[in-house]
């Protein structure tokens, strides 16, 4: 893919593809197998540079994982208390998920590690997991107590009551991945459902984590018994990339699209409900369960869409779609509203900022707000250059508003896609009807 992007309108999306496979799933099962006893086999990894970061920590600890092919591992687990203290800082590079999980499991170590970032990951928060970790006994600081990079030695962990303070599956995950080395049970208490990957997987490895009401049990496995089982996991596509392409053949005319193997977890769809309440005409077909998550192939049509109003529980559900949602809110009718979603600040870009800027460049009606934007359509686009901040998810949602504006569009730092979507411009490419010459301009 080059970089800068350059991205001409379109005529409409066609075809049958198959997104990569999802990045939250990819992680936690190379996590959760380095800590299970016996080898974990992971179909369908996601070689993005993300998940490679979760890989490159995980070595730096003693674990062994085979690569078979471009995305299947095998994960040599080493069991709760076996990884070896790492003689280089473990470098996550702009991987959130890759620290706050890893965290977790380090907390329980009896081992001292630094872990460190790339510039972007410096700047989000982290006391968002050292703070409670703290609490459950770790042995853990950070820059300012707020950010990367963090220290972590070895701890006696206890469990805890915690009632989260954002609905944040990295924090979650990494409050249950530490719960595994207490002798008390884990109980946290959700404002609202964040994605329950780890909560799936870790059920699937044999821990006895429960979830009722926005309460989530994690009972530690009593010492003596036998700790994780390892998996054979075949790793579903990306909702949040097959996101990209969902609101690209609703806003083309004549588009038609099937999204084949994705992932359809209920934590994880909040913006196909909210395309469905615009007007989307989005199928889910052949829906089944794959390795303990749901998974339908999509058919995706073109239909005119209407305003709507976000926020709630809503949000978490459908975190790392608001750039994408605002592509589709300046084509549809009237003025859509985004609340309730500071946490988009805290991205890989302060994505409300982010979002709003670029998006006007290219003409769109969107005005900040604290918690989220407003959105007012439908708005002619036109192509402009544009900077994605070295925020993958703005980058591909640029892209999608370039295909509907008139003239060429310019994304520049774009190079940051391949953190979850490597081949996104070719696999793009692949399914593009182009307009005729003379409407392009
Ligand atoms: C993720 C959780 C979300 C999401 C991120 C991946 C995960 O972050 O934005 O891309 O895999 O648990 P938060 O938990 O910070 O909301």
């Amino acid at each position: 893919m080059s970089d800068p992007l350059i991205v001409r309108p379109a005529a409409r999306l066609r075809g049958e593809v198959r997104v990569p496979p999802d990045k939250s799933i990819s992680h936690r099962a190379a996590l959760f197998g380095a800590i299970a006893a016996g080898e974990t086999r992971v179909q369908g990894f996601l070689d993005a540079e993300d998940c490679l970061a979760t890989l490159r920590c995980l070595r730096a600890l003693g674990v062994q994982i085979d690569e078979e092919g471009r995305d299947r591992l095998v994960v040599h687990g080493r069991g709760l208390r076996g990884l070896q203290p790492p003689t280089v800082p473990l470098d996550c590079g702009g991987s959130g998920t890759t620290m706050r999980l890893i965290s977790g499991i380090l907390a329980g170590q009896t081992f001292d590690c630094v872990l460190t970032s790339n510039e972007a990951l410096r700047k989000r928060p982290m006391d968002r997991v050292i703070e409670p970790l703290r609490r459950m006994g770790a042995d853990i600081s950070g820059d300012r107590d707020r950010f990367p990079p963090l220290r972590i030695g070895g701890g006696q962990i206890h469990g805890m009551v915690y009632h989260l303070p954002v609905a944040s599956a990295q924090v979650k995950s990494c409050l249950l991945l530490a719960g595994l080395y207490a002798t008390q049970p884990t109980v946290l208490h959700e404002p609202a459902p964040s994605r329950d990957h780890t909560e799936r997987m870790l059920r699937a490895m044999g821990v006895k984590v429960d979830h009722q009401d926005g309460v989530i049990t994690l009972q530690p496995p009593p010492t003596g018994q036998p700790p994780l089982a390892p998996l054979d996991i075949r790793v579903p596509g990306d909702f949040s990339s097959a996101a990209f392409f969902l609101v690209g053949a609703s806003l083309l005319p004549n588009s038609s699209l099937r999204l084949l193997d994705v992932n359809v977890n209920p934590t994880r769809t909040g913006l196909y409900d909210v395309l469905i309440r615009m007007g989307a005409r989005i199928r889910l077909e052949n829906e089944r369960t794959l390795g303990g998550e749901p998974v339908a192939d999509l058919e995706v049509g073109h239909n005119p869409l209407e305003s709507t109003v976000v926020g709630g529980d809503l949000v978490p559900r459908m975190i790392d779609e608001f750039p994408i949602l605002a592509v589709a809110a300046t084509q549809a009718q009237g003025v859509t509203v985004i609340r309730d979603a500071a946490e988009l600040r805290v991205k890989e870009s302060d994505r409300v900022a982010t979002t709003v800027a670029e998006l006007s460049r290219l003409g769109a009606r969107i005005e900040e707000r604290p918690d989220g934007f407003v959105v007012t359509g439908p708005t002619p686009l036109q192509g402009a250059e544009v900077d994605c901040h070295k925020d993958h998810r703005l980058a591909m949602s640029l892209a999608i508003a370039g295909l509907v504006a008139r003239g060429e569009t310019v994304i520049h730092n774009a190079g940051s896609i391949a953190d979850s979507f490597p081949g996104f411009a070719e696999m793009l490419e692949g399914i593009i009807a182009p307009l005729d010459a003379e409407r392009r301009a």
